[in-house]
């Protein structure tokens, strides 16, 4: 019997390439880049399943052009980029790749949060730039760690990470959340506060929220100006959380301290934003997940999700389980 055709649509970790190959004629985008979207929608007209990434759009138009489509497997946890009502619809199950990157992500979280508190972007420009002429006194001053207190907007399972990260610092943590799990306070020794009460008391922020229609631009001018002025945002979830121009405003005049940011809106940041001005903004490339067991372990579990859809079995890691029972 033929193996069923997939395309995988970047370069990825050879993790999930080879449990493919075993079961499935692979068709690999084997670049760094991501595919042009008519390649795409030329590629995808007589496969089975696709691997894809936070960079596809799977939409009406990507399924309308893949009739024999069964499964779509992102290798991401987050899948805003997947219309999974459309897919829903269609029968399609959705599968991605959460709990494997809980840790991962909450390290680079964190570390944007030391980043952005000892300004250590700035001191690498500085020290480049020729200008360390001498030990100072005043130079690069940021606000303690230990002992402050982190609002986490999103208590979830990186939320929840992020947590106990700050409690070996000895942090307060506040966070919002209107789904938290019951016992948490308890638990993480942590509390659960309002919007407003995390904006007005926090000296750090970190944002684990998803993004929905209801978290875009939940930071914007009104929020900024809650804020301390001190205060360190860490977005290391989704750009369209934050009102990119309004941070650039509140930034610039002082309404918080500084940005950490690994995510932007869009990605990539065009080389003319105004943030990219700014000298109390740090930006990375959406590196959340990126330590190589993690990518590793995020590329085998997204082969898994796939195989199992192909095979017309529930996917281990699935968005839409009302999906049950997969086009075979
Ligand atoms: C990365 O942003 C992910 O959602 O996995």
């Amino acid at each position: 019997m033929a193996k069923p055709k997939v395309l995988v649509t970047r370069r990825v970790p050879e993790s999930g390439i080879q449990k493919l190959r075993e079961v499935a004629d692979v068709d690999l985008w084997d670049e760094d880049q991501p595919i042009p979207r008519d390649v795409l929608l030329q590629k995808v007209r007589d496969i089975d399943g696709i691997f894809c990434l936070l960079t596809e759009r799977i939409n009406d138009e990507l399924l309308d052009a893949a009739p024999k489509l069964r499964v779509v497997s992102n290798m991401a946890v987050g899948f805003d980029n997947i219309d999974v009502a459309a897919c829903t619809r269609r029968g399609l199950p959705v599968g991605n790749t959460p709990g494997v990157l809980t840790e991962t992500t909450a390290d680079l979280a964190f570390a944007l949060l030391m980043a952005g508190a000892r300004r250590i972007s700035e001191g690498e420009r500085y020290v480049r730039a020729g200008k360390w002429t001498t030990w100072g006194p005043l130079l690069l001053m940021g606000p303690d760690i230990y002992g402050a207190t982190l609002g986490i907007v999103g208590i979830g399972r990186i939320g929840q990470a992020m947590a106990r990260r700050a409690k070996g610092f000895d942090m307060r943590v506040l966070y919002h959340d209107t789904q938290a799990p019951p016992g948490l306070d308890e638990k993480l020794g942590v509390t659960g506060v309002d919007f407003d009460r995390l904006l007005e008391e926090s000296d750090f922020i970190s944002i684990h929220t998803p993004l929905l229609p209801s978290t875009r631009h939940l930071f914007s001018t009104a929020q900024f100006k809650k804020m301390r002025p001190t205060a360190v945002l860490v977005n290391s979830a989704r750009g369209p959380i934050i009102d990119q121009r309004a941070l650039y405003e509140a930034l610039r005049d002082g309404e918080i301290g500084y940005a950490a940011l690994d995510v932007t809106d869009p990605e990539p940041i065009p080389m003319d934003d105004p943030l990219l001005t700014l000298e109390n903004c740090l930006i990375v490339p959406h590196i959340g997940s990126a330590s190589v067991a993690t990518r590793n372990r995020m590329s085998s579990m997204a082969a898994d999700n796939l195989i199992a859809g192909l095979r017309g079995e529930p996917l281990p890691n699935t968005v839409n389980p009302e999906v049950r029972a997969p086009k075979v």
